[in-house]
């Protein structure tokens, strides 16, 4: 196995499921001895992207920022897993670029799902205000969402369970051989 840091950059609609997969993706990573951070979108809001709101111009510093920080945990042999929407394609691609020459890999996840589902779910009530027009440039109702072309991998969250999904992102890893096997 290789010890190459790794950054996992989730990206997806706000309630696709990046937050779970990211949380539950971290022990997974743990439990095949690597070392794992997760940087996940609302927490990073709270604190080091703190009063940034989500025009364009603000979005694409919290992504370098979250960009940033996982470069310098990477490199350091860190498996880092992000989970922000990153609605632009050319702010990912430029995260992706920035760590060509570092000793790690960038693997884009791309947690599908429909408006229809995600409006259907509202965790957090979001899309029915943004859909009364409440929430301004709200990603995927009045402001856009860049989806990956070609992410290492795409799981869909409406037509897998989450167990499905770990199991895609897991298998994956382990055919690049960045994680070890399960022993157990
Ligand atoms: S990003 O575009 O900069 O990557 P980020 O993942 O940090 O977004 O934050 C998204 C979260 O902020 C959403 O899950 C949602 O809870 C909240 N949010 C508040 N306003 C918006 C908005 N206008 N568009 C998208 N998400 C919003």
């Amino acid at each position: 196995m290789t010890d190459r840091g790794i950054i996992l950059w989730f990206t997806g609609l706000s309630g696709a499921g990046k937050s779970t997969l990211a949380e539950q993706l971290a022990p997974v990573l743990s439990a095949r001895g690597r070392n794992v951070e997760v940087l996940d979108g609302d927490e990073v809001r709270t604190n080091l992207s703190k009063g940034l709101g989500f025009s364009k111009e603000d979005r694409d510093t919290n992504i370098r920022r979250i960009g940033y920080v996982a470069r310098l945990l990477s490199r350091n042999g860190v498996a880092v897993i992000t989970a922000a929407i990153s609605p632009y394609a050319a702010i990912r691609d430029e995260v992706r670029a920035s760590i060509a020459d570092e000793p790690c890999e960038f693997i884009e996840i791309h947690v599908d799902c429909s408006i229809e589902e995600l409006t259907r779910r509202d965790v957090k009530g979001l899309y029915e205000k943004a859909l009364r027009g409440e929430i301004e440039n709200f990603t995927g109702i009045s402001d856009p969402y860049e989806a990956p072309e070609h992410p290492e991998v795409r799981v869909n969250s409406e037509t897998q369970n989450e167990d499905e999904s770990l199991g895609d992102i897991v298998g994956y890893l382990e055919s690049r051989d960045l994680i070890r096997g399960d022993a157990s």
